[in-house]
């Protein structure tokens, strides 16, 4: 006989514990449920009307009984909401030694690359044991990116990185959907984690993949000619991006940023909206001439130059010594 699953593999870190706050929500349901249905009945039997002109006793209201009613739910509640908030900031924080995966969604698929250049579409390939972190954004219309069997799920909105990370604790071939309503396609938009063992995922990842996704950003940097003012060493008109990315930004506007992904992101597309101070605000917008995947290499190109040693001293305020925080 074939037996229906009550739920997914637990394929996860996340999987045991979000089974066993859906699991206690559930007893909790139905024993309060069932309790009070009972309670009911008893109650309905046992305090029947029994003579046409009965009158009830008065009941005397007993504060004991309400500070019971209203203190057990109370810490039950609260107890809920502290598991459940606990485990979202867990589930909603990367781990910094994660592997970075990038994703963008698009009507109706699912596009990955890594670090090392491997680009897949509906089909992702990570370790087992290892934590995995995604980036994620979108072409066109909102989408989300699920995992069942990782009980992980994120939207994925245009114009902005959405992340989500899992330590995959099983080898196997896990489902992946979109489980945001996306258009025609969107139940199409489907595909699969392939969780491998080690010594398979390292001969998977040496199987060929061109040039790593720096790189590829590398030579688009080029291409675009970024690096025409964007020098290394500091005599460009715009800021050195050496040893920028992750590291605190004085702006124009005396704010501070944090050089990351988004921040990046936003240079590139509208790069008058944050001018780093000691710039102009020159730098044309390269909205549409980039696609989301190349925005990402680009990303992972000058996150490459993170440790690389720039001249500090010409970087007007972007690295080395930073001014006292404004306010
Ligand atoms: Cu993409 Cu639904």
């Amino acid at each position: 006989m074939q037996t229906v699953p009550f739920s997914p593999d637990q394929a996860s870190s996340f999987a045991g514990e979000v089974d066993a706050l859906y699991g206690f929500l559930w007893a909790l349901t139905i024993g309060v449920g069932s309790v009070l249905t009972l309670l009911i009945l008893y109650f309905a039997v046992k305090y029947r009307r029994r003579i046409e002109d009965e009158i009830p006793r008065p009941v005397r209201a007993s504060h004991r009984l309400e500070a019971i009613w209203v203190g057990v739910p109370f810490v039950v509640a609260m107890g809920i909401f502290f598991w459940g908030a606990g485990m979202y900031y867990r589930m909603y924080r990367p781990p910094e030694e994660a592997i970075d995966i990038y994703v963008v969604g698009k009507q109706w698929m699912w596009k990955f690359q890594h670090l090392d250049g491997h680009r897949e579409i509906n089909e992702l390939h990570v370790p087992v044991g290892r934590k995995v972190k995604l980036t994620m954004t979108t072409e066109d219309v909102i989408h989300s990116f699920f995992v069942p069997a990782f009980r992980v799920k994120m939207d994925v909105v245009p114009g902005k990185y959405s992340t989500i990370w899992f330590e995959p604790k099983k080898a196997g071939r896990y489902h992946l959907f979109c489980a945001e309503y996306c258009g025609t396609s969107h139940s199409g938009m489907i595909g699969w984690v392939d969780v491998m063992e080690a010594p398979e995922y390292q001969a998977w990842l040496s199987g060929g993949a061109g040039g790593s996704l720096a790189a590829t950003g590398e030579q688009l940097f080029q291409q675009l000619a970024c690096n025409t003012c964007h020098k290394s060493d500091g005599s460009g008109r715009g800021p050195v991006l050496q040893g920028v990315f992750g590291k605190p930004v004085q702006l124009a506007n005396g704010q501070r940023v944090t050089a990351d992904e988004a921040y990046v992101r936003e240079s590139i597309t509208n790069p008058k909206s944050k001018v780093v101070a000691g710039y102009e605000a020159i730098m044309p917008t390269f909205q549409g001439q980039v696609s989301e995947e190349q925005l990402l290499q680009l990303i992972a190109y000058i996150r490459s130059l993170a440790n690389v040693q720039g001249p500090a001293s010409a970087g007007a305020g972007a690295t080395g010594t930073q001014p006292a925080k404004p306010q």
